[in-house]
């Protein structure tokens, strides 16, 4: 008996000795400086615990530092998104043989992961400040304004689908035996893929948007074929219900939850109303041009409950800005929250939620626009951004001029997030504590008016990004 304590106290130790040398020898003096652990390699490991198959083997460089980003987001192809991108990408959405050759395809001209390089190029034009986005907007506004209009006789079965496939998403990124541990969510994914399956082989996509049409075009001319057509779409789903559910629902919790906010920001939107007899009409275009308060809700709203990391994998041996070594196959991460709460970008005031914190004042410093990650940055900068601004701040405004909101509990109590999944870059409010709130129409001058919600054309996006500054 003790001679096997003292064999495995001994495998012990001569495990953490040849760990601590590998990490000495491997550690070149040009790389970032390591993080102290107390084991090497295990113990980041212990600490990722779900996520650990993910990075076993690799090197993760974490950068923290504000005035890195722009030189890593530079090296588009030696620091690059797309490998990352093409696995996530075929774990989740559970494409076929067929469909996984096609996301792991080189292509010469462009490189390798051809797919996911050539899929910002292919609906750009779709989801930028245009035409085509103008008309996917204004659908998308007519549909919101309808929405709230029938609130109360809604069906949301999609919605439900999508909330039992959502928690499975991590156990199918690491596939982990996602048939066994994420049942429900593989039964979910299969009925969604069904649902867009039916909606293409009916040809419904012939009538749909130009972001629908382009992202259809580019899997036909990318040599996507049967159901994996249907089972890429899941990759645009997550990204758009995933952020774009709670970035609503934190605007208005942080608008109703303060009575100066409520008024401050009512009065700001009721300023875009045009009265005529007994109509109301809102146009979302004015909203967004002169609602400075509204928008520096959802962009603080976006940097106080950011979870985002921008990801990359080192493709060759790189200098980081001349001066940090980053080594072939590691993976670089940017933290978005690291940025978000950083002093040094927004201020003493960092962690409180500060309503007026993007509004252009003289008064007030203007916040760093490269440490704000709401949307990422550089290569894979959000292109739904202007799209899912756009179908967010109609939806909040139409309900903060319409209604009002009381707790049902005595006073607002703001939810926790800590069980956030990691499919979002905005962490939702925990499931089990839901903010159950009573809803009423709004008395005064707009009360009994019926609304017409409009968006007219507009060649301009809003500010969104250190990208979107000229
Ligand atoms: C509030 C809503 C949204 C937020 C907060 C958000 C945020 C983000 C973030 C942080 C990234 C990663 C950027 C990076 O790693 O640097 C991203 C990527 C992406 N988003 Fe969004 N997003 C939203 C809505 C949408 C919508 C509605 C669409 C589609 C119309 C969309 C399409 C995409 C795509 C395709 C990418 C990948 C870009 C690439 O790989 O190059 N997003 N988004």
């Amino acid at each position: 008996m003790p001679s096997n304590v003292i064999l495995i106290a001994s495998g012990i130790a001569t495990t953490y000795v040849f760990l601590r040398c590998l990490l000495a020898f491997t550690q070149d003096a040009k790389e970032p400086p390591a993080l102290e652990t107390a084991i090497p390699f295990l113990s980041p490991m212990i600490g990722m615990r779900k996520k650990a198959k993910f990075y076993i083997d690799l090197r993760l460089y974490i950068i923290n530092s504000t005035e890195l980003i722009p030189a890593a987001q530079k090296q588009v192809r030696i620091l690059d998104f797309a490998p990352m991108e093409s696995k996530v990408a075929i774990n989740v959405m559970g494409s076929g043989p067929e469909g996984k050759k096609v996301l792991l395809r080189s292509e010469e001209g462009v490189g390798d992961y051809a797919y996911a390089i050539l899929f910002d190029k292919a609906i750009h034009a779709s989801v930028s400040p245009g035409p085509q986005l103008d008309a996917m907007n204004k659908s998308s506004v007519e549909i919101v304004a309808r929405s709230v209009e029938e609130l109360a006789s809604r069906s949301p079965a999609r919605l439900k689908l999508f909330e039992r496939f959502e928690p499975g998403i991590i156990i199918m990124l690491l596939n982990l035996y996602p048939n066994l541990l994420a049942r429900d969510s593989v039964q979910a994914r299969r009925e969604i893929v069904d649902a867009f399956n039916d909606y293409f082989v009916s040809h419904a996509h012939e009538e749909g948007s130009a972001f629908v049409q382009s992202h259809y075009q580019h899997k036909i001319d990318q040599g996507v074929t049967g159901k994996d057509v249907a089972r890429f779409e899941i990759g645009a789903i997550v990204g758009i219900l995933s952020n774009t559910i709670p970035a609503s629902f934190w605007v208005l919790y942080h608008t109703f939850s303060d009575p100066t906010v409520l008024e401050e920001c009512r009065k700001e939107i009721l300023a875009c109303c045009k009265v005529e007899g007994n109509t109301c009409t809102l146009d979302i275009a004015e909203v967004k041009a002169s609602c400075s308060i509204l928008l520096s809700i959802l962009k603080e709203s976006l940097r106080f409950h950011g979870i985002g990391t921008s990801v990359r994998v080192v493709t060759q041996d790189h200098l980081l800005d001349g001066k940090y070594l980053l080594k072939k196959g590691g993976i670089v991460m940017i933290p978005g929250p690291v940025q978000h709460s950083s002093t040094l970008a927004y201020g003493e005031d960092v962690d409180r939620f500060e309503h007026m914190r993007f509004v252009r004042s003289p008064t007030r410093k203007r916040p760093s626009p490269i440490a704000f990650r709401g949307f990422g940055g550089g290569a894979t900068l959000c292109p739904g951004r202007h799209f899912a601004t756009t179908e967010i701040l109609t939806f909040v405004a139409v309900i903060i001029a319409r209604f009002d909101f009381k707790p049902v509990r005595s006073e607002w109590v703001c939810p926790k997030t800590d069980k956030a999944g990691m499919a979002g870059t905005i962490a939702p409010p925990n499931l089990d504590e839901d903010v159950e709130v009573e809803v009423t129409p709004t008395a005064g001058e707009m009360a009994g008016k019926i609304w017409n919600v409009v968006l007219s054309a507009s060649d301009k996006g809003v500010e969104l990004s250190a990208e979107d500054i000229r």
